[in-house]
């Protein structure tokens, strides 16, 4: 059978920021193993990944930095290429989405589809910053998602339920630029026709079928993805717009679309071909081979890039008719850190960089403890604790003890030289058959994207090891039996040879360093777990430590940095701020009658999630007051508590009941509300001017 040929992606990072341990679980480090897997395997395989430098995410940076979108993207452009290459991705290219070649083939692939009528040119009103006198697509606008009611959607998808949305769909939209309202505007854009589509893309995503014909494995696609797929096209796909107005990005190459560009899920997608492209002219290969035919297509991302990879693109690679459709989508779920959610603007997180420039010996230990716990099915934890006791309880105490036992004896006894295979007891074949079922069992379970339990399966061989010397006590054998040891210890060396096979894909360094120490320069996978890896031409060597165990004070050292950031954070938080109101007089400030209450009772309304009702003394009288702090007060912690209260607002019905007044809230950036309470005792009644 000939072998599947494969072209592996991984989601282009934006080029805004560097690289946090949530990305590399899910998407990098996994995509790496599986790559290097698949060419021990012997398959043809392009690894391609570049960084995405279009679009608002860079805009927005660039405004925020105060220097201009190009350098930005060349300086994070460098920050991601060196990550990688220190925590060896083994990409065949990291490329750009800024390049000229990728300007032509975005362009080039947008042509062919408006020529072909695959789009729909259509004028709409738009939302639109007066002040910045700019529209607002994608993260230039916020607002409530109407799907979840998370307040902090973005105009082209909410972050926390994963839903694609169009600004116009935000409830309450505030302008990221000026903080205001936005008004609308008419503008014209090219559309997708995604609901043109559903019928095919309904038993492509279900059956794994194209045209009536079989087209990819099903059961291999992670449940999340094709349930979240499911719920998408069950919900109904709508038009989306493929171009924005903005001056960044990759021009629309239409006449008369001057400050017009091509969105940037439409082109960064585009940028894994054009990648591919340069990669092939660099080392004399024929790109269209990558996308055409029988190959492979898979794309890792995470959970959050699903729609994208998973529909539109698809969309659009079949509409423009030269390209393979994706044999799957591995996307994850996502990594939390120490009990709370990665979080960029919040510094809340572990950048790899800074991880490689603190322990930049300790590539393996990462790699190691990402992909033990990596989000494959469902969201996980880094915590430091748990790193430290994988590599020393794992790492140092089953695979590094194992290896170094092995070599050690085999220089005390053979001067470093293989010793015979004699004959074997009950015992020694019943190892023998569970080290020839690891290797299948390994290229099965990462065939199927479980590159988690791959990895266990790995270290279950380490484990195996480790038991057979503990069983069968060379040390104390070799006394009575010197014979029975040789046969025991080549084994053991054979299990060392296979491991070093085995863990390259996992952990390359580690795997590398074991090879050596038997001189191990043919590399065949297909070998490993059988009694040929090693035969007496293998020079064994002395060891050295391969893993060494981690310190309490690393630890403390880590989670300590960690939440200091948190709290440094929140002080200095980029927060925006919402430009002053406009000036109102003294008499009109005096017409707010503000005092000083006690909430004497507190109960949550039925079917409202965000509504408390509150009955306040305010001095005057006892009265109702409904509440949006729901999320952030229990009812039993406030009551006896001193607030500030809006007197003579209009009452007006909440829920059926009516409020009369309003509490006064303080709302900081993450939309966190606190009450403004006096400092001082005061009583309830007291104004406040
Ligand atoms: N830059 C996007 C993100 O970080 C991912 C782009 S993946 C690609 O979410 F397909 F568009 F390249
Ligand atoms: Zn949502």
């Amino acid at each position: 059978m000939e072998k599947a040929q494969y072209t592996i992606t991984a989601a282009l990072p934006y080029a805004n920021g560097p690289l946090h341990l949530g990305h590399v679980a899910g998407v990098y480090l996994p995509a790496d193993i599986f790559v290097r897997f698949l060419r021990h395997k012997g398959h043809d395989v392009a690894f391609i990944c570049g960084s995405d430098e279009h679009g608002a995410a860079i805009t927005l940076r660039a405004k925020k930095e105060g220097i201009s979108p190009q350098e930005i993207v060349d300086k994070y452009h460098s920050v991601l290429k060196k990550a990688f290459e220190d925590f060896s991705i083994s990409f065949d290219i990291f490329h750009r989405t800024s390049t000229p070649i990728h300007h032509q083939t975005a362009q080039d692939f947008f042509k062919k589809l408006n020529e072909e009528g695959k789009f729909i040119e259509q004028r709409s009103e738009q939302y639109y910053d007066e002040e910045f006198q700019q529209f607002l697509a994608d993260r230039y606008i916020t607002g409530e998602c109407p799907k979840c009611g998370y307040e902090h959607a973005y105009g082209d998808q909410c972050e926390k339920c994963g839903t694609a949305l169009s600004p116009l769909e935000l409830i309450n939209p505030k302008s990221t630029l000026s903080g205001a309202t936005p008004i609308l505007k008419e503008t014209s854009h090219w559309y997708l026709p995604m609901d043109q589509h559903e019928e095919w893309l309904k038993s492509w995503i279900k059956e794994g079928t194209l045209d009536g014909k079989m087209h990819h494995d099903v059961s291999k696609w992670r449940n999340q993805v094709v349930g979240q797929c499911m719920s998408w096209i069950d919900g109904g796909l709508k038009p989306r717009a493929m171009t924005r107005d903005l001056d960044w990005g990759v021009p629309v190459p239409v006449e008369n679309a001057e400050g017009k560009v091509l969105y940037v899920w439409l082109d960064a997608p585009i940028g894994y071909i054009s990648a591919t492209k340069q990669w092939a002219i660099d080392n004399g290969k024929n790109w269209g081979e990558y996308w055409k035919g029988d190959r492979k297509l898979v794309h890792f991302i995470g959970k959050d890039n699903i729609v994208f990879h998973a529909i539109i693109f698809p969309i659009l690679l079949k509409a423009h008719g030269d390209f393979v459709l994706p044999d799957n989508v591995p996307a994850s779920e996502f990594l939390n850190l120490e009990g709370d959610k990665f979080s960029t603007s919040r510094n809340w997180a572990v950048w790899l960089h800074e991880y490689l420039e603190r322990y930049p010996d300790k590539v393996d230990e990462l790699k190691y403890t990402l992909t033990a716990i990596a989000p494959e099915s469902k969201d996980s934890e880094f915590t430091w604790l748990e790193y430290q006791a994988r590599v020393n309880n794992e790492l140092a105490d089953v695979l590094g003890n194992f290896i170094n036992r092995a070599l050690v004896l085999a220089q005390k006894y053979y001067n470093g030289k293989l010793p015979q295979l004699g004959e074997l007891t009950d015992l020694d074949e019943h190892i023998l058959e569970q080290m020839g079922q690891i290797r299948p069992k390994v290229e099965e379970l990462l065939y199927k994207y479980k590159i988690r339990e791959a990895q266990s399966e790995v270290m279950n061989l380490a484990r195996l090891g480790n038991k057979y010397l503990a069983d069968t006590e060379p040390w104390k054998a070799v006394k009575t039996d010197e014979k029975r040891v040789e046969t025991i210890m080549h084994i053991a060396l054979q299990i060392t040879a296979s491991l070093g096979i085995l863990l390259d894909p996992f952990l390359p360094t580690s795997a590398s360093k074991i090879r050596d120490f038997i001189s191990l320069k043919n590399f065949d996978w297909d070998k490993a777990g059988t009694m040929e890896v090693l035969d007496e031409n293998n020079l064994l060597k002395k060891p050295t430590i391969l893993f060494q165990k981690i310190e309490d004070e690393m630890v403390k050292k880590e989670q300590d940095l960690l939440f200091a950031t948190k709290q440094e954070a929140n002080i200095e938080q980029e927060i925006t701020f919402q430009p002053q109101k406009e000036e109102i007089s003294f008499d009109h400030f005096m017409g707010c009658d503000i005092r000083v209450g006690t909430i004497l009772e507190a109960q949550k309304v039925k079917k409202a999630d965000k509504l408390l009702q509150l009955i306040v003394d305010t001095g005057l009288d006892k009265r109702t007051i409904v509440s949006g702090i729901a999320e952030h007060y229990a009812p039993e912690d406030i009551i006896g508590k001193k607030v500030t209260v809006l007197m003579n607002l209009a009452p007006r019905k909440i829920r059926g009941i009516e409020s009369q007044g309003m509490i006064l809230m303080a709302e900081n950036a993450e939309g966190k509300l606190s009450f403004v309470s006096p400092e001082k005792e005061v009583n309830a009644g007291s104004e406040v001017r």
